[in-house]
């Protein structure tokens, strides 16, 4: 079991129980962290506030509001870290959203392409620069991508263009913030059908192809890819930074 006692692990990205960042915060708290939760809005407080109850961390942990698209909130959220926490060890941005991803890519209009971009890449970029002050004795930052960055999935559109984008940011961010022993990884979860799932054309054909060809036949599940963010956000994982770790039943292994 891996022991995260004594570490804050700040998750962004809650919406509902399906959530991944929901697993991710239930798998984090049994391996003993204090949660700090960023919720979107105050319409998706309720579902952060009831899981932090639920985990036993009213009064321990902490909740944050936190709208990636304003820099005020993200610069506020930290804040109000800060002024509970000295430090901190581990940020999870779960976090993603395409105006009209059911637009083709080639009909993605400017302001759409700007939209998905920012919430779902620069996000990381931002969370990255609000954390790193605050992770004094080092760190880990965690994103969730999809293999869609790397192969055409139908009716992923714009967000495989989106996600392309978060890697790579993996990577340069991984480059520069190895100094200050800081690690950012990303996990590419298999398809799960969450609330951001909902919105892609056509998502059950993407799960039945992923039961039909991944070599275990199956479809992953949100604690599972929780698990792989317990690792990565560990010492045992102290070696690995820049990474994209597939957590998808070997889906990406496969040819035809
Ligand atoms: N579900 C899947 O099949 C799957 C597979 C691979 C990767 N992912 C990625 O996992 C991450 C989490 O998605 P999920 O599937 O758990 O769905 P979800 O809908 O539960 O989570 C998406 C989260 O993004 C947050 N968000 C959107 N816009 C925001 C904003 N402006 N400010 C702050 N937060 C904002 C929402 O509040 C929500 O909590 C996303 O990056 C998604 O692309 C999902």
């Amino acid at each position: 079991m891996i022991d995260m006692s004594g570490q804050i692990a700040v998750v962004f990205g809650v919406a509902n129980k399906r959530s991944i960042a929901y697993s991710i915060c239930e798998s984090f708290a049994a391996a003993g962290a204090t949660l700090v939760i960023g919720y979107q809005s105050e319409r998706l407080k309720k579902d952060s506030e009831d899981l932090l109850e639920s985990l036993g961390q009213t009064g321990k942990g902490k909740l944050v509001q936190c709208d990636v698209s304003k820099d005020e909130e993200i610069d506020g959220a930290f804040a109000e870290i800060k002024s509970s926490f000295p430090a901190i060890h581990t940020v999870v941005h779960s976090i993603g959203f395409a105006p009209n991803i059911k637009n083709a890519v080639l009909d993605t209009t400017r302001d759409d392409f700007r939209i998905a971009n920012d919430i779902s890449v620069y996000s990381l970029i931002a969370l990255a620069r609000g954390a790193a002050p605050l992770m004094i004795d080092g760190g880990t930052i965690l994103t969730l991508t999809y293999y869609g960055a790397e192969k055409v999935f139908p009716n992923y559109n714009i967000m495989g263009v989106c996600k392309a984008g978060l890697e790579a940011a993996v990577r340069y961010l991984a480059s520069e913030l190895g100094p200050k022993n800081i690690r950012v990884n990303a996990v590419s979860a298999g398809p799960i059908k969450t609330l951001a799932a909902r919105g892609i054309g056509d998502f059950n054909t993407i799960l039945d192809v992923t039961t039909q060809r991944a070599p275990l036949h199956r479809n992953v599940e949100q604690s599972e890819v929780a698990g792989a963010a317990v690792f990565l956000a560990s010492k045992l994982a102290s070696g690995i930074t820049g990474e994209i770790t597939y957590v998808d039943c070997g889906f990406n292994v496969t040819g035809i």
